[in-house]
């Protein structure tokens, strides 16, 4: 459904160019669920905005349902159905979380935005007539976004870290409305995300790591892969803890 084909991305940065993205070949298939992960600065907001069209290749294709939309603007891309919800979201100064949710889903139907905040953990009579500004905390308005991304009937649709700022029990309801959004609406969804949660609604994990995707495997492979990195930490801090310095894990 959406391809990357030898996708390079090449950006000037404050020590001149950046190669940030190098032969990024990806596919990502219909109503399908891919968790995006590794380690900070590999590459994944820039796929991500590779994606949305806010960084423009400097080599390769994109497709989506076989169009070739390597060379189409953010907005154009946004009409044809793909949707990115951002690490850092920017503040739309002076909108009313209505109105940012109104424009996002061209109605203004009430239900369908107390569903919306509900889906992101908030409770509309709080937030509805609040105006997006400063006094919004960084979770508090990344799920508003999130809940923005939901409001549209999108094909393609990328959440960057929306672990990030969430509380406990908003995170456990984000985790259904991501499994609700892709059974509903036939939407793909890509997560970025390190929580073992998000890697469990997975169809594939996609790894990426300097500027390249380093493999695309189950979550199994990736679970068990947490579980022994996690066990050997635990034996080396015993180790730290009770053993002489140089003792062995066994
Ligand atoms: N606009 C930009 N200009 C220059 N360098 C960038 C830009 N965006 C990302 N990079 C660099 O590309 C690399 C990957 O960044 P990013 O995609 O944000 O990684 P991740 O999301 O995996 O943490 C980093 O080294 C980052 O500094
Ligand atoms: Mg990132």
């Amino acid at each position: 459904m959406l391809n990357m084909i030898n996708v390079d991305v090449t950006l000037e940065g404050d020590e001149g160019q950046v190669e940030v993205l190098k032969e990024i070949n990806l596919t990502l298939e219909e109503k399908k669920i891919y968790v995006m992960t590794g380690p900070n600065g590999g590459g994944k907001s820039s796929i991500a905005k590779t994606i949305m069209g806010i960084y423009q290749p400097s080599g390769g294709q994109i497709l989506l349902d076989g169009m070739d939309i390597t060379n189409k603007g953010i907005t154009e891309r946004a009409r044809l159905g793909i949707g990115y919800a951002f690490q850092m979201p920017p503040r739309f100064k002076g909108m009313k979380v209505r109105d940012m949710l109104t424009l996002a889903s061209g109605s203004a139907n009430l239900a369908n935005q107390c569903d919306l905040l509900y889906d992101v953990g908030l409770c509309s009579q709080d937030y509805l007539d609040r105006e997006i500004n400063a006094s919004f905390s960084g979770g508090e308005l990344k799920r508003i976004e999130i809940a923005s991304i939901l409001a549209r009937n999108l094909k393609v649709a990328v959440f960057d870290e929306p672990e990030a700022g969430i509380d406990l029990w908003s995170f456990q309801k984000l985790t259904e409305t991501f499994e609700n959004l892709n059974a509903k609406h036939n939407t793909t969804i890509v997560i970025i995300s390190h929580q073992e949660r998000i890697l469990r609604l997975a169809d594939q994990v996609i790894v990426v790591a300097n500027g390249m995707i380093d493999e695309i495997t189950g979550k199994e492979e990736i679970l068990s892969e947490i579980e022994r990195l996690d066990s050997e930490c635990r034996c080396r801090q015993d180790c730290i803890k009770g053993g002489p310095e140089n003792a062995e894990c066994n």
